[in-house]
């Protein structure tokens, strides 16, 4: 059929000729992208001062979102455009890192299929995530396991343990004690760090599109609820991860609350049981192996009774709080890594989520201006349009509703302004008005 119609249409070769050569050029575009990766000059670790992070010597604010199906929806070639649509809208936006999982353990598209054993194609939808956050600019808060059961988690770790025959509990808290599993989640923790990128060729370890490393989404050890056990986990994970890799910041991906030996349990955790879950925010965050603290932020899980504002006047307390503690008992900055309002409330209306993020980052701005440690914080969570089935009660497409955007970015320009950091086009054109 094809002959056909070029028999009886010579104008088809050069169209064709065209086209290849369209081809040609396009390959060879990418060729020198990935050149360019290894060489780009734009991009430096980020570092630490105290309680600032600081890049090539100057602030660096943190205007973060979370976006957890990164890799997942890398893997696939329909759903991975979605990637880089977030990420240019994100760029647009002047936000600047974005937290997501470089984990997926036994689950569908697994990076982990089992222990040690990995999936090639979903390593390379990993390193396709990190390559295009550096072509926008856009560094990476990595985290490493879930202590819930998406993507595998803790659950997963310990079936494994079981299933091979060294597993010495079927309590999914045994994670954090069994010697096997240790051992399981070192060797994950250490092929991710040692990974060389098959685009960038840059490996993780010494690539500075990546922020950090989160040791863990949300860890409760119950019990043990003198926090003993999950202390020394956080001790050994975070000593074992520095061993590797002295780049890049490290956090936990603590939740905030403070254990039973607090003197702040019982006048800022949100209710009695925060303080039974085996974490302590100030003892947990403490060694020297920890570069900054993260803190959650789910007023409608915490409470199921106070009013929006009740909930709000919690928040800015509770943020408030942990500000504190960074300035003046860790010194360390403290990011508020995830921060959602449900729409399953009755009577939500998108303008309360407007009036909570508003909270947040009022009290992210407050720190900011006297340069304390609470520069930074990530919404949960951000998707592109289509992707209504990923979502869950906190999710939405920020660019969707022009006041939540207005919010979004007005944030930007006040942390960039603060930094001093509007020398860019982009920068310049959204705070201008
Ligand atoms: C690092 O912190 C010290 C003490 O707060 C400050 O004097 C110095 O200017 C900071 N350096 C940078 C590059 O921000
Ligand atoms: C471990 O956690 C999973 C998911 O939350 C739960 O279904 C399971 O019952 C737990 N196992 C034990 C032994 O508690």
């Amino acid at each position: 059929m094809v002959k056909s119609i070029m028999g009886s249409h010579n104008l088809l070769y050069p169209i064709l000729g065209f086209a290849s050569c369209l081809v040609f050029l396009y390959l060879s575009f990418g060729d020198f992208l990935s050149v360019n990766y290894k060489t780009d000059p734009k991009l430096s670790f980020v570092e630490r001062n105290g309680t600032n992070f600081i890049v090539d010597g100057k602030l660096f604010y943190i205007n973060g979102w979370n976006s957890y199906w990164f890799m997942d929806h890398a893997v696939h070639d329909y759903s991975r455009p979605r990637i880089r649509e977030m990420l240019q809208a994100a760029a647009k936006m002047g936000l600047t890192v974005c937290r997501t999982w470089a984990f997926n353990d036994g689950d569908y598209n697994a990076l982990q299929i089992a222990p040690g054993q990995f999936d090639e194609r979903v390593f390379k939808a990993l390193d396709y995530v990190i390559a295009e956050s550096r072509q926008v600019g856009i560094r990476l808060l990595f985290s490493l396991v879930n202590n819930l059961q998406a993507y595998g988690g803790k659950t997963q770790y310990v079936k494994w343990a079981w299933d091979e025959g060294v597993g010495l509990s079927a309590s999914n808290d045994s994670f954090f004690f069994d010697p096997s599993i240790r051992l399981y989640f070192k060797n994950y923790v250490k092929t991710i760090l040692t990974r060389k990128n098959s685009i960038t060729g840059v490996v993780y370890r010494d690539d500075p599109t990546i922020f950090g490393w989160e040791l863990i989404n949300e860890p409760r050890c119950i019990t043990d609820a003198s926090g003993d056990t999950l202390q020394d986990w956080i001790e050994e994970m975070s000593s074992f991860i520095k061993s590797i890799d002295r780049k890049h910041m490290l956090t936990i991906g603590l939740e905030g609350f403070y254990g039973p030996k607090s003197p702040k349990k019982d006048s800022v955790n949100p209710e009695f049981w925060a303080a039974d879950l085996g974490a302590d925010f100030i003892r947990n965050s403490a060694p020297s192996t920890i570069d900054f603290a993260s803190v959650h932020i789910y007023p409608d899980h915490w409470f199921k009774k106070k009013s929006l504002e009740g909930k709000l006047k919690f928040v800015a307390k509770w943020m408030r709080s942990h500000i504190e503690d960074g300035d003046k008992v860790l010194k360390k900055p403290v990011m508020f890594t995830e921060f959602g309002l449900s729409d399953l409330n009755k009577g939500f209306n998108p303008s309360q989520r407007d009036q909570f993020y508003k909270t947040v980052y009022d009290v992210i701005y407050e720190s900011a201006k006297k340069k304390g440690a609470g520069g930074g914080s990530f919404a949960w969570q951000y998707f592109v349009e289509g992707m209504e089935d990923y979502n869950d009660d906190f999710g939405i497409v920020p660019w969707k509703r022009a006041s939540t955007y207005e919010i979004i970015t007005k944030h930007t320009c006040e942390l960039a302004k603060v930094h001093g950091r509007i020398e860019s086009q982009n920068l310049k054109q959204l705070c201008s008005h």
